[in-house]
């Protein structure tokens, strides 16, 4: 028995009968209980949120260090204070006494207080999750790097989908691969080097098929979509130029003979294609493979490149809505809808051109951006009253679509859903994609995947014409399958 009276062979277990090493013995027990509990909260929503994994995996391990700290202090400070008692003494004891009214009150407030400590861990921990699951932790927290995508987030058809919903795919693969980027993420961010501006091939953030599919059925008849396009051309008249077209959507049901955009999606085949460019921009290369396992390939006639040393990628929604919740929108196209919607009055003289000029000068800062507008367009119209409002919108326009810090604006993030200002559905139905025995891909007529049902001034537009129009290019010349030659989102090129 003599052991328990020599200070240098003292027991751990009395040792670490002290309140610090109690209280970090209880930190220890509590961020084991949140990591648990943040690991399940996780693992059991039905997506991985990509920034869980730092407070998971560093901040709770964090306080368990510091817990396993506390209990080794305790136990120090316990030794040292042994260690001074005279070899011969009785040594420290440490004991609680039940009978003892002050030990009694002692524990029984550190029992409810290791109790209130859990419970507010349990909270704490379940906020947390909430939080790193919010729109405003995606958007705002990562203030700058992602506040193009948050702003333009804010007045999409998604404005009500969460980030994750769309970012962060299902499966253990997609849940491993969200983990280790958000942590990339996050220390980018940290260390202030992230791309300026992000683009899709240096995150890996472009949510997957499925995700759309969570809401969207992709079997669903959409039919013909009917939709109008409204535009101002830059001369003095700001003449309304506007085009109704009856997109031939159709569906991605396999039963339905009738087909349409949606069938490059529907389940009976499958495209595939290569691409030259980061951004997909230029394809050279189409593959179909159809229900009973027929190939056809088609090649662009002009790509002079090494098809093989190309990636290879099997079609998806994205291919197409590549914007369906960041759409920066083109100079050229917003001041037309501010136009349309009587935000900018169209009867100021060449206010179409001027406002797509101010808006598409060059500018470092947004801070600048906005007092050089306003010289502009107040030097444009000295006497006219109604500047004020052309200015605020003006301003409003540029405060939703350019993004001068982030070096983020509507021409480094192409949209594919069209053929005016990018290649879109021209990367592939130019024509000049033939299979092996020569024939050029469906699709390339003009009347394939809409009909112009109106176009023209604001009289024309009642003229509707259920069979289609032939295209009328204003008085202008243009060609067939080059849009974007001229129509480059700002001021068109003659
Ligand atoms: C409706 C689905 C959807 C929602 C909701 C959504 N995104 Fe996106 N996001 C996309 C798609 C699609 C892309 C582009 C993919 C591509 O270009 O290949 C993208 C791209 C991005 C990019 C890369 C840069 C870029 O603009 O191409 C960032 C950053 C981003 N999103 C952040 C966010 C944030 C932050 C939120 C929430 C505020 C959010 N996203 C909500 C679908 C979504
Ligand atoms: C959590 C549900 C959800 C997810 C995930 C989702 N969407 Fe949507 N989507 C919606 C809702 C809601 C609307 C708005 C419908 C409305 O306005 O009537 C919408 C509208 C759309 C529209 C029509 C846009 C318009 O201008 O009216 C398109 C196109 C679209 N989504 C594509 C996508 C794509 C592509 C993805 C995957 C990247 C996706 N969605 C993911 C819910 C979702
Ligand atoms: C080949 C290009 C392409 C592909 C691939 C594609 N879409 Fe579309 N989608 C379109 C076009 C074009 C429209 C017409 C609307 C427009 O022009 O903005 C449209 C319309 C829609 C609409 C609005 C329909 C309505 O009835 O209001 C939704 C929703 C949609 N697509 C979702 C999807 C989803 C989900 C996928 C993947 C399963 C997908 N799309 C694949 C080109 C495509
Ligand atoms: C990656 C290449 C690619 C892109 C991009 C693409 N398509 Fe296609 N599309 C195809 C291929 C391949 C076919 C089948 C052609 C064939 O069988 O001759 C096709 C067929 C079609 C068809 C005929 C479907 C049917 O009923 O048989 C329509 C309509 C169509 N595409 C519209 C569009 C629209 C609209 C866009 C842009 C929003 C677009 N496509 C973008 C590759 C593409
Ligand atoms: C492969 C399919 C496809 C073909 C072929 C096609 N278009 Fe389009 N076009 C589209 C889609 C999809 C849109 C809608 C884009 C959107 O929703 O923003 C569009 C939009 C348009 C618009 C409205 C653009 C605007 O901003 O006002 C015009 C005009 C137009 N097309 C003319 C033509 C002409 C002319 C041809 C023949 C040379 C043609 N299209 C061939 C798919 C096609
Ligand atoms: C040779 C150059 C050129 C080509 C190619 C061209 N356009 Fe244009 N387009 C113009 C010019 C110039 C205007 C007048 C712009 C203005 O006054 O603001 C114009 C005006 C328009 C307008 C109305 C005004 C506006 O701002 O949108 C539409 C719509 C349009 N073009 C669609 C198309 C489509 C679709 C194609 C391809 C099928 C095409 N254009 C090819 C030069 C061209």
């Amino acid at each position: 028995m003599s052991d328990h009276h020599s200070v240098g062979r003292l027991s751990i277990r009395r040792l670490v009968r002290n309140w610090i090493s109690l209280a970090g013995a209880l930190l220890v027990v509590s961020s084991i209980f949140a990591f648990l509990l943040l690991l399940a909260l996780d693992v059991l929503s039905q997506h991985g949120n990509p920034y869980m994994g730092i407070v998971a995996y560093v901040v709770t391990p964090g306080f368990l260090f510091l817990g396993i700290a506390l209990v080794i202090l305790g136990v120090w400070l316990q030794y040292r204070q042994e260690r001074r008692v005279s070899p011969g003494a009785p040594p420290i004891t440490w004991s609680i006494d039940l009978k003892r009214p002050r030990d009694r009150k002692i524990l029984g407030f550190f029992f409810s207080a290791s109790v209130l400590f859990l419970l507010l861990t349990a909270i704490g921990s379940y906020q947390t999750f909430q939080y790193t699951e919010s729109v405003q932790f995606c958007g705002q927290v990562c203030h700058v790097p992602m506040e193009p995508q948050h702003v333009s987030y804010l007045r999409s058809p998604h404005a009500r989908v969460d980030c994750v919903e769309c970012h962060v795919g299902s499966g253990a693969a997609a849940y491993v691969k969200t983990k280790i980027n958000g942590m990339r993420q996050l220390y980018h961010l940290a260390m202030n080097d992230f791309p300026r501006p992000i683009t899709m091939n240096s995150t890996t953030l472009r949510p997957a098929r499925e995700t759309c599919e969570h809401c969207h059925w992709p079997q669903k008849f959409s039919g013909g979509l009917d939709k109008t396009f409204h535009h101002y051309l830059s001369d003095e008249k700001n003449t309304p130029f506007s085009v109704r077209l009856l997109l031939q959507v159709g569906g991605g049901d396999p039963r339905r003979p009738e087909q349409g955009i949606h069938w490059h999606t529907d389940a009976t085949h499958k495209v595939e294609y290569s691409y030259a460019d980061d951004q997909q921009q230029v394809i050279p290369w189409v593959r179909v493979t159809d229900a009973k396992g027929k190939i056809t390939e088609f090649k662009d006639s002009d790509f002079k490149g090494d098809l093989k040393k190309l990636s290879v990628h099997t079609m998806d929604c994205i291919d197409c809505h590549n914007r369906p919740s960041h759409n920066l929108l083109p100079p050229n196209e917003a001041v037309d809808r501010a136009m349309a919607e009587g935000l900018i009055d169209s009867s100021i003289p060449s206010v179409k051109a001027n406002v797509v000029a101010a808006l598409t000068g060059t500018y470092t800062n947004r801070e600048e951006a906005l007092k050089k507008i306003e010289a502009t367009l107040r030097a444009n119209y000295p006497n006219e009253p109604k500047v004020a409002a052309v200015i605020a919108e003006t301003k409003s326009i540029y405060n939703a679509n350019f993004f001068p810090e982030m070096k983020a604006d509507w021409r480094v993030y192409p949209n594919n859903i069209g053929h005016k200002i990018w290649n879109g559905c021209f990367r592939c139905h130019d024509g000049k994609h033939k299979s092996s025995d020569g024939k050029a891909m469906k699709a390339t007529d003009c009347n394939s995947c809409h009909l112009i049902l109106a176009q023209g001034g604001n009289a024309d537009m009642l003229k509707l014409n259920a069979k289609g129009y032939d295209f009328v290019h204003i008085d202008a010349p243009y060609a067939e399958f080059s849009c974007n030659d001229c129509h480059t989102g700002g001021a068109q090129k003659q």
